[in-house]
């Protein structure tokens, strides 16, 4: 029962409630419960601020309850009252706490009287922690302020007064006034042909924990890929989005094949700006994408096939605590190979998979060991951090270990089960595994072992047996970098021609952490690769080239730095600059220009990465 505390325990015969304990939340739902929040907001672009009043329903579980405990980060709060059931409203007291550099300021709202409701009126900063603001001049077509949401994991408390917990679950209405042209795109149904005329009305009738909640305004176009799925971006992008993106409708038939119905109705995809922080993000209904998998060959729409796959793993069925991410995302990566090799081949499908694995062996060695651990024991606060490798390729690795154990269509029935059984719930490690134990292990006996089970689960490292795909493209490139690195073919004469994406990304992976200088200088003369408009290529390509020594990409890498603002795009440029004092000079150079346009976390991390630079230099 370690981690699991039991609240709510009455009388024997009702059901008990059993909440993951959320460090990262002040929320306490043995108390009480948000149910639905309306949300009035209006887009104030010029001041880069959401003037907002969220309206809370409540449910509430203690009688005896004195308070209702909200998070909020930076949330400037103006009055909060009570509705009672026939609209009448009431002042309440509250209390701010200080700001914790990580949580937020634990809001306190006096409730002698159990309101069914309460309602907030509040403004956020201009720095919000999970929004991004961009001026014209930051967009691609110029015309129109853009800005945008990205809540996971702890950020919806920057912009919305809530129980910012993945443990509970709410239903939103949405009211948003904004400029006129601008569109507003939120993570609930949206309608293409609505009019720009500055209110926008959004309805999500399925209950979602707080980190689904999303917002986008900016001058948005429109382009549908299918009966049910659409693109929105910037006019002079969404013509290229929906091109790349053009599998999706199959992309959703796929997995809906294998683990039953798409339960939200449409899917759609926005593209945003190349500084969204991350690649994708699976807000309900509308897929959060970043640009930089517009690459013109749909040679890493493997994105859209994960933030999909989330709409059964992770939306549907929820991790209830930041702890327990590998059951969104190792799960969700697991999906997502199924729907690429469904529509892009085995080959594909293996090469991906072999990808990640091959780098979690090279890495998990290194990480303490109990981040080395899918379900980790307790620890410190930090949301963000427990966003691992591990997490999603030894979760997803675990996965098809029991795919191969126990066949391929007992585990799809079984996972489709799994969906079903918690459907619309957040759920722990332990509720997950204590469904697998009687539906899979013990049901089909003398495939795994229980305790396998628990050393994928609570071990560290990767498992001895664990099964990895052949992958004959791979093994060709094993030994041209070899031969290539012992002196025995030049790198014109690499095989590289035919080569995809991931091929590249393999070759260049496995190329010695600092490659010598004369070796990256010929590779780069054969394939020039300084200046690659495919930024997974670029990524590696320059972090290698800067190891090595190597000035002349100084610019271009700079170039890549500033355009995209995708951390994991960008922050190892920044890491290998800051290895040597020339380097740190020139990346802090880059960042004095850059940071205007990066997203508040993609300024954070950069600027943690300098700090802990210099106090290595000490
Ligand atoms: N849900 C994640 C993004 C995320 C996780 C944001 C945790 C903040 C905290 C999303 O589904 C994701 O995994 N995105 C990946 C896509 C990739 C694995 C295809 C990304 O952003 O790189
Ligand atoms: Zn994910």
């Amino acid at each position: 029962m370690r981690l699991l505390s039991l609240f709510a325990i009455t009388a024997s015969t009702l059901p008990i409630a059993v909440y993951a304990a959320e460090p990262h939340s002040y929320a306490q739902p043995d108390q009480v419960q948000i149910t639905h929040l309306d949300l009035d907001l209006t887009i104030d672009f010029p001041q880069q601020q959401l003037d907002g009043q969220a309206t809370l329903k409540l449910n509430w579980k203690n009688p005896k309850a004195p308070s209702l405990v909200l998070d909020t980060r930076d949330l400037k709060i103006a009055s909060i009252e009570s509705v009672s059931a026939d609209g009448k409203t009431a002042p309440l007291k509250y209390a701010l706490a200080s700001r914790d550099k990580q949580l937020g300021s634990k809001l306190t709202i006096a409730t002698p009287t159990h309101p069914s409701q309460v309602r907030i009126v509040y403004t956020t900063v201009p720095e919000a922690s999970g929004l991004q603001w961009l001026t014209p001049s930051q967009t691609a077509d110029k015309k129109l302020p853009f800005m945008f949401s990205q809540s996971e994991s702890i950020h919806a408390r920057s912009w919305v007064p809530l129980q910012d917990s993945p443990a509970i679950r709410f239903t939103y209405t949405a009211h948003v006034t904004a400029p006129k042209d601008v569109r507003v795109a939120m993570s609930a149904i949206n309608d293409a042909h609505h009019p720009l005329d500055g209110k926008f009305d959004f309805d999500q009738p399925h209950p979602i924990p707080s980190y689904l909640l999303a917002i986008a305004a900016g001058d948005l176009a429109v382009k549908e890929t299918g009966p049910r799925s659409a693109v929105y971006a910037e006019p002079s992008v969404v013509g290229k989005a929906a091109h790349e993106f053009e599998d999706t409708e199959k992309m959703i038939a796929t997995a809906e094949a294998l683990y039953g119905p798409y339960r939200w109705g449409r899917y759609d995809i926005l593209v945003l700006p190349p500084s969204f922080p991350y690649g994708g993000m699976e807000n309900p209904n509308m897929t959060f994408a970043t640009p930089t998998v517009l690459v013109g060959d749909k040679s890493l729409v493997s994105l859209v096939s994960h933030e999909l796959a989330h709409s059964w793993s992770g939306n549907l069925v929820t991790a209830a605590s930041w702890r327990d991410i590998w059951l969104n995302e190792g799960v969700t990566t697991y999906v997502q190979g199924r729907i690429t090799e469904a529509l892009y081949g085995k080959g594909l499908a293996d090469e991906e998979s072999l990808l990640s694995a091959r780098a979690l062996e090279k890495d998990i060695g290194a990480m303490p060991a109990n981040a080395q651990k899918l379900a980790p024991d307790p620890r410190g606060v930090g949301a963000d951090d427990s966003l691992s490798a591990v997490a999603y390729d030894k979760g997803s690795w675990f996965l098809r270990t029991l795919e191969q154990r126990f066949g391929r269509d007992t585990f799809d029935t079984y996972l489709k089960s799994y969906f079903n059984h918690f459907a619309f719930q957040s759920i722990t490690t332990e509720q997950m595994l204590a469904y697998m134990k009687p539906n899979l292990i013990e049901k089909y006996p003398g495939k795994m072992s229980w305790s396998e089970v628990q050393d994928w689960v609570y071990g560290t490292g990767i498992p001895k047996d664990a099964p990895l795909p052949d992958s004959p493209h791979f093994d060709a490139i094993d030994k041209e970098r070899s031969a290539f690195l012992g002196d025995t073919l030049t790198a014109d004469k690499l095989d590289a021609k035919g080569w995809n994406t991931q091929e590249w990304m393999y070759f260049l992976d496995r190329l010695p952490d600092v490659a010598p200088l004369p070796k990256i200088k010929e590779l780069d003369a054969a394939w020039h690769l300084t200046g690659t408009p495919n930024a997974e290529i670029g990524m590696r390509w320059y972090t290698h080239a800067i190891d090595s020594g190597d000035k002349d990409v100084w610019s271009a890498a700079a170039e890549h730095m500033t355009r995209i603002g995708r951390l994991y795009l960008t922050l190892p440029l920044y890491k290998a600059f800051a290895k040597t004092p020339d380097g740190l000079a020139y990346a802090e150079q880059v960042y004095a220009k850059a940071k205007a346009g990066y997203h508040p976390l993609t300024q954070q991390a950069v600027e943690s990465i300098f700090a802990s630079a210099k106090t290595a230099d000490k």
